[in-house]
């Protein structure tokens, strides 16, 4: 499975936050919606084999640790709003869906879970290695940070487990990019090796 984690550092811990207005009362919730659609949708179909964990900090109950399974997911429609209401129905606890968890546990507590089931990890960094020369492992784990980047104590407990810094290029890309180009990178690498 593809797993994807980001760190939201403003991301609302409450559902009272306004759809229509995601930037500002939900901290930046457009940008982990634009990041949900990227990690799990192609055109007309959901990615049964990827996930996407988020980790918000914003107010007023952090951390919370907000799951999107593409293998269970029921339901979700691909456009901000929709993926942003689903989010506040969880934080809610209003109208489940199969595909989406809810729980209060923090960012490093989430790394020790995925490395206790044997994940790889790999942080998203300008300055990492350039992606063009690595064999990506299947499988992996793809840590990335918001707008703000990923806080350096963070990144230095994933880097405790077993991991590889990558890079895309010197440019600084919206986390949501990176997702799709780590995709796409991914996909034509799996379609090469299976030739
Ligand atoms: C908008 S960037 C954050 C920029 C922030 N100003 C910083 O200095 O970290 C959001 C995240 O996307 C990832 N990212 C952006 N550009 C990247 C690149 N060229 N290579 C690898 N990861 C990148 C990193 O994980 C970064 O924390």
């Amino acid at each position: 499975m593809r797993q994807f984690v980001l760190y939201a550092r403003k991301a609302v811990t409450s559902p009272d936050f306004a759809l229509d207005d995601l930037p500002g009362s939900g901290g930046r919730m457009d940008l982990v919606a634009r990041c949900i659609c990227n990690a799990l949708w192609l055109s007309h179909a959901v990615r049964r084999d990827s996930c996407i964990h988020i980790v918000a900090y914003g107010r007023p109950n952090p951390p919370v640790v907000i799951s999107f399974y593409g293998e269970t997911l029921r339901g979700v429609s691909p456009d901000e709003r929709n993926i942003a209401a689903w989010i506040k129905n969880a934080l809610a606890a209003k109208r489940k869906n199969p595909g989406i968890t809810v729980r209060t546990i923090s960012f490093q507590q989430l790394i020790e879970e995925l490395a206790s089931r044997g994940a790889f990890f790999y942080i998203l960094h300008e300055k990492g290695r350039d992606i063009s020369t690595l064999e990506l492992k299947a499988d992996s784990v793809f840590v990335l940070g918001d707008h703000l980047g990923l806080p350096r104590n963070e990144e230095k407990f994933v880097a405790r487990c077993a991991h590889e810094r990558i890079s895309l290029g010197t440019s600084s890309y919206l986390a949501s990019h990176c997702i799709t180009v780590l995709h796409y990178e991914l996909d034509r690498r799996c379609t090469w090796s299976s030739r």
